[in-house]
């Protein structure tokens, strides 16, 4: 008798579940399920699927993070080419885009579809049968990038459609980060001392154009589709409205914004309602986007090398202005960066009166030649911090002058530093009070020591009164000493000293991420701290051993190995360690229990049985091994499966050990 076997069963059941929930949740943005009723859902395919591998299929929901590309992107072809949009810069030239239209269609009477123009980076997004098989980045519109592994990552993409649509069906649209996502990724960089994105079209584009898919993935992207590509099958829509609803049915990203017009009037109206509103939406949106509905209208329009009669970009005026560069200063950043900024006359711009500008660096300065006395044109684009666009040269007068930066630090006096690979200039003084400053202030917050009652204020006034001249006298100013400053009450003074003496006991992570090392940031500590056990041992570990770690990288590596060098540093760690700050984290030390495979360099080859390679690669890396693509005198163990190719024999010729499947599962089973 036949055993029933219910396991693919419930594998498919919860994979259709998830996707579902996915739809609802990142589609029609109306969950029905918590996060965490989701997160359980995730939890019991992840397990099914571990105890069966055989059932992992390339788009089951848990398989959107693959392994990074190691070369470049292949390049794919468009079967339709990807077109971009003439604009309109105002309602006269909308008007004669709809007179043109109206003209070569010879009819007076047609539907146009509003849309939202987003600022990102156009995709396809290819489906066979129903499934995910290629996204790729627009290009040059006629060849663009396989960015598949990348775009599997983000979640609004689904990996399977709902329903079975054509055979073979190509969707376009726009990948960007939400504002808020930007803000996010920018407040964590600031926290690790790292440079800021300058605004998410970039970052959006940055993020889908690298090797990395777990980078991509934790830039928390989005997706809307406008359009329907290259698509083969029965029964396709006649209009692009229908289009976009088939695409929203078979659940891709539509935006709820999207709106049917019939006059050049209401045209105008939807652009005026969102020429205010924009500001209001979750990303940045540059302007309208005008379609005509019919298909066959489309065709009779045709298209004028790259763009389409039957479109146009109806844009929002860009957020700029003109005003008086006063003057440029400089300011200095937590890691010593010397950061000039513009002191312009205030001015309106989008809304909002703008006084202070970015000038990111000096090489950006005379790049572009900004002189101070110059007229200069200010941008501010949704959420981003206002920029300075460049001189109007024409009204530039003989008084204005070149910048140049200051040869000592403004705050401190040191002699200021420039390495020849870097546009940074950096005051090398680590007791900088600048810097220090920034420093004690994310040292005291929330995600570090979390020392509530001390703001920035108080930060402020224990610098300049010489309470603290580095973290650790944080620990040893005393009552008296505290009430002797202004506006300091008996009551604030006892609860910052218990603040302080509970934060004694933060996590060792916490405390790692206090110190405020260059690229160290929360999910860093972590992991530092859970391979280390405590800060003595992170002091001691070279750059070798951190690059062992995965999830570290050189420069990471070469950061922590800097800070505990610096004689300074030490110094902190010891008064820390005086005062009683020296967390350790609990369990087994760092060592061949934790990560039995920690240093061991894998290479497969040929299929495996029991599971695809990509789910064996990840299980080498949980616990501490690593794999390469080609056998090198660094490989541990070839792994051949079915069918293996040359690097059997080159195996042989290095003398490298050859395992087979069941010698691979001993090892990741600690069976051997
Ligand atoms: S339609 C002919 N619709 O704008 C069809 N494009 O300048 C061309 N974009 O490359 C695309 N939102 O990246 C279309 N709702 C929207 C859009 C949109 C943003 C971008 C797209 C395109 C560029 C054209």
């Amino acid at each position: 008798m036949e055993i029933d076997d219910p396991v693919p069963q419930q594998v498919e059941d919860l994979r259709k579940k998830i996707n579902c929930h996915n739809h609802r949740y990142h589609a029609l943005d109306d969950p029905v399920i918590s996060d965490s009723q989701f997160d359980e859902l995730m939890a019991r395919l992840r397990e099914l699927e571990a105890l069966r591998p055989e059932l992992v299929t390339p788009d089951s929901p848990t398989q959107r993070v693959g392994a990074a590309l190691a070369e470049g992107f292949a390049q794919v072809e468009h079967p339709l080419p990807m077109l971009s949009l003439a604009n309109a810069f105002n309602y006269q030239e909308l008007e004669a885009w709809r007179r043109r239209v109206s003209t070569l269609l010879e009819v007076d009477d047609f539907r146009m579809v509003c849309e939202l123009k987003i600022d990102g980076l156009a995709v396809s997004l290819t489906y066979e049968d129903g499934r995910l098989v290629q996204g790729a980045t627009r290009g040059d519109g006629y060849r663009g990038e396989d960015v598949t592994h990348n775009l599997r990552t983000v979640g609004s993409i689904p990996l399977s459609l709902l329903k079975p649509g054509p055979a073979r069906l190509e969707a376009r649209g726009e990948v960007f980060m939400s504002k808020e996502a930007f803000a996010r990724l920018n407040e964590e960089r600031a926290a690790k001392g790292e440079p800021l994105y300058a605004n998410p079209r970039n970052t959006a584009a940055g993020s889908v154009r690298q090797l990395d898919p777990a980078m991509t993935a934790s830039r928390n992207l989005e997706i809307y589709v406008y359009a329907l590509g290259h698509t083969e099958g029965e029964g396709l829509p006649a209009s692009h409205w229908d289009a976009l609803e088939m695409l929203g049915e078979m659940g891709l990203r539509i935006s709820r914004h999207n709106k049917i017009c019939h006059t050049i009037a209401e045209v105008e109206g939807y652009y005026q309602e969102w020429l205010e509103g924009r500001h209001g939406l979750s990303f940045h949106a540059d302007g309208v986007v005008v379609k005509v509905d019919s298909f066959l209208h489309q065709e009779q329009l045709g298209v004028v090398g790259r763009e389409p009669r039957w479109a146009i970009a109806y844009k929002f005026p860009a957020e700029q202005a003109v005003t008086r560069l006063l003057n440029i200063g400089v300011n200095v950043g937590r890691t010593g960066s010397l950061n000039p900024f513009a002191v312009l006359e205030p001015v309106v711009v989008g809304g909002a009166t703008v006084k202070m500008a970015t000038l990111h660096n000096e090489d950006d300065i005379h790049r572009k030649d900004i002189r101070v006395g110059d007229w200069v044109t200010v941008e501010r684009a949704g959420e981003v911090i206002p920029q300075v666009i460049g001189p109007v040269l024409a009204r530039r007068t003989k008084e204005a002058r070149v910048f140049e930066m200051p040869a000592l630090c403004p705050v401190c006096g040191a002699e200021v530093v420039k390495l020849p690979d870097d546009a940074i200039h950096k005051c090398p003084n680590a007791a900088c009070p600048a810097q220090f400053f920034e420093l004690l202030k994310h040292f005291v917050s929330r995600g570090a020591m979390d020392i509530e009652g001390l703001g920035e204020r108080w930060c402020r006034v224990l610098i300049a009164e010489g309470l603290v001249k580095d973290v650790a006298d944080l620990y040893s100013i005393t009552e008296e000493r505290l009430l002797e400053l202004e506006r300091m009450g008996e009551k604030l003074a006892a609860r910052i000293l218990s603040n302080i003496e509970a934060s004694k006991s933060r996590p060792l992570s916490r405390a790692l991420f206090a110190l405020g090392i260059l690229h160290v940031g929360s999910e860093m500590a972590e992991l530092l701290a859970q391979r280390f056990r405590s800060i003595d041992e992170v002091a001691k570990a070279d750059e070798e051993r951190l690059v062992g770690i995965p999830g570290i990288g050189p420069k990471i590596a070469a950061s922590v190995v800097a800070y505990f060098g610096a004689e300074g540093n030490r110094e902190v760690i010891r008064k820390l360690k005086d005062a009683g700050v020296d967390p350790r984290e609990e369990g087994p030390p760092d060592g061949m229990d934790a990560l039995p495979l920690e240093g061991k360099v894998f290479c497969i080859t040929g299929a495996l049985a029991t599971m695809p390679r990509s789910q064996a690669a990840a299980r080498i890396k949980a616990l501490g091994g690593s794999t390469t693509s080609n056998v090198t005198r660094k490989t541990s163990y070839l792994v051949v499966g079915a069918e293996p190719g040359s690097k059997r024999d080159a195996a042989l010729r290095l003398g490298t050990e050859i395992i087979d499947e069941e010698g691979l599962l001993s090892l990741l089973e600690g069976r051997s």
